[in-house]
């Protein structure tokens, strides 16, 4: 399995302005945005082309398209923030939707919802989800997207931790990993230190 670093001077800055306690709420919402974008772009760079004949308006010449449909996944409720930003890049991407809690004791993931677009077989599948952090929730999401017969697959999220990427390495090496950092480490509540805090409250202001 690969983990990809995206190293970026853009990436760490914005990256910072997440990771500050004292960051406004917009401010977060738009430093999310614009990294999922930045990961995300990373994240597509090998995908499958095939060739167009485009007709400029002074000639033809040789494009090109993506060859398959690309499909984000969602998990909810922070992985919300990165499909809306990504789905401005890729406008005609179907959304699905994975929805995990966690146990507060157990740090399992706890899956009330699963909701994907039909001929996810021949997709591109995006799953995105801002913290990998025991990575339980990303395994099960993954679990959940192959059994429903998801073949080529990428996790996208801004920051991991070596617990996460580790369980996602035995769980699932053919699936490549995508994030802005990688952390120390976890705390005894499984949080990312020292990563940003909880992801989805600081998003929606919760
Ligand atoms: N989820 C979060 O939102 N933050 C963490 O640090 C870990 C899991």
């Amino acid at each position: 399995m690969s983990c990809h670093i995206v190293d970026h001077p853009l990436v760490r800055a914005k990256l910072s302005v997440l990771r500050d306690a004292g960051t406004p709420l917009k401010e977060f919402r738009g430093a999310l945005h614009e990294l999922s974008l930045l990961v995300g772009y990373e994240a597509l760079r090998d995908l499958e082309e095939e060739p167009v004949r485009v007709e400029t308006p002074l000639s033809r010449c040789a494009g090109s398209r993506v060859r398959d449909p690309i499909f984000l996944i969602p998990i909810l409720r922070a992985g919300l923030g990165m499909a809306e930003a990504l789905a401005e890049l890729l406008p005609d991407a179907p959304i699905g939707h994975i929805g995990m809690f966690r146990d507060e004791i157990t740090l399992e993931p706890q899956a009330y919802y699963l909701r994907l677009p039909p001929g996810i077989e021949g997709a591109n599948v995006v799953c995105v989800d801002p913290m990998l952090a025991t990575g339980n929730s990303a395994v099960s999401a993954i679990d959940q997207l192959k059994r429903a017969g998801a073949r080529s697959l990428r996790l996208v999220c801004i920051v991991g931790c070596p617990e996460g990427v580790g369980r996602m390495r035995s769980a699932h090496p053919d699936v490549p990993i995508y994030l802005a950092a990688i952390d120390e480490g976890l705390n005894e509540r499984g949080y990312i230190v020292p990563g940003l805090g909880d992801a989805g409250d600081r998003y929606y202001g919760t």
